[in-house]
């Protein structure tokens, strides 16, 4: 029988593990969403309270979970099980086999190789679970490092959505990349061949 509540299995890397959230998560996380720095190109705004934080796991990630989607997963370092940011796919247009990744993490983790590692696990997770035709993922403009982070997994830069998205009272540019399902077979494909270790 399928239990009443379902949660994302939980993925492991060389580094990291990746699971569900949960609302004990609220107090760590907090500590790395109060940060501006984090949010600068973020759709979601830094949080302010203890509270913002609780909000998002009760009322995002476990949403999510009921609906049956493995998203958002909580990143977490090693045998520390307190989560130091999230990465996830879902659907942005369902009809057309369309889903889209999204990620963040701490500052103090930044520049570590940790969110390639853990954005491979996921997408590896998404294109066998959900099986999309297409994974997508949009960088607000400027955001240098998150495009370095999707070129590092495959993605292709396809164009400019010019001023596509009104936020904090701006228009920004949105630069869209892309994956498709074979693409990425043959990406995970080369890497199973140049590397025997499991890197998510
Ligand atoms: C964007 C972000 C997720 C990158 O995460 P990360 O774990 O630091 O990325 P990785 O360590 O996997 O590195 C990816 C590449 O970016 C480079 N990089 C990481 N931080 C950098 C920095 N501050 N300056 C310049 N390059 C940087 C890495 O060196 C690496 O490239 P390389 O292999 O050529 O050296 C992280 O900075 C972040 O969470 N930012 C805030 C939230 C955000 O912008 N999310 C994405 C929204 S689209």
């Amino acid at each position: 029988m399928k239990p009443l509540i379902w949660r994302p299995p939980t993925l492991t890397t060389k580094r990291l593990v990746l699971r569900a959230f949960v609302e004990s998560d609220a107090e760590p996380l907090f500590e790395h969403t109060r940060n501006p720095n984090v949010t600068r190109y973020t759709l979601w705004e830094a949080h302010t309270t203890v509270a913002d934080a609780v909000t998002f796991v009760r009322d995002y990630a476990v949403l999510r979970y009921l609906e049956g989607m493995a998203e958002p997963y909580a990143i977490t370092i090693g045998a520390d099980p307190r989560p130091v940011g999230a990465c996830g796919c879902f659907w942005s247009a369902k009809p057309h086999q369309t889903m889209e990744l999204g990620y963040w993490i701490a500052e103090p983790f930044w520049g570590k190789g940790y969110t390639v590692e853990a954005c491979r696990a996921v997408l590896n997770f998404a294109f066998a679970e959900y099986g999309p035709e297409r994974m997508q993922a949009r960088v607000i403009d400027g955001n240098t490092v998150s495009e370095r982070v999707l070129t590092k997994l495959g993605f292709r830069h396809e164009g400019v959505l010019r001023r596509a998205l009104l936020r904090r009272g701006v228009f920004e540019d949105v630069r869209m990349y892309s994956v498709l399902r074979d693409e990425w077979a043959s990406v995970s494909e080369g890497r199973a061949v140049s590397s025997n270790q499991p890197e998510g």
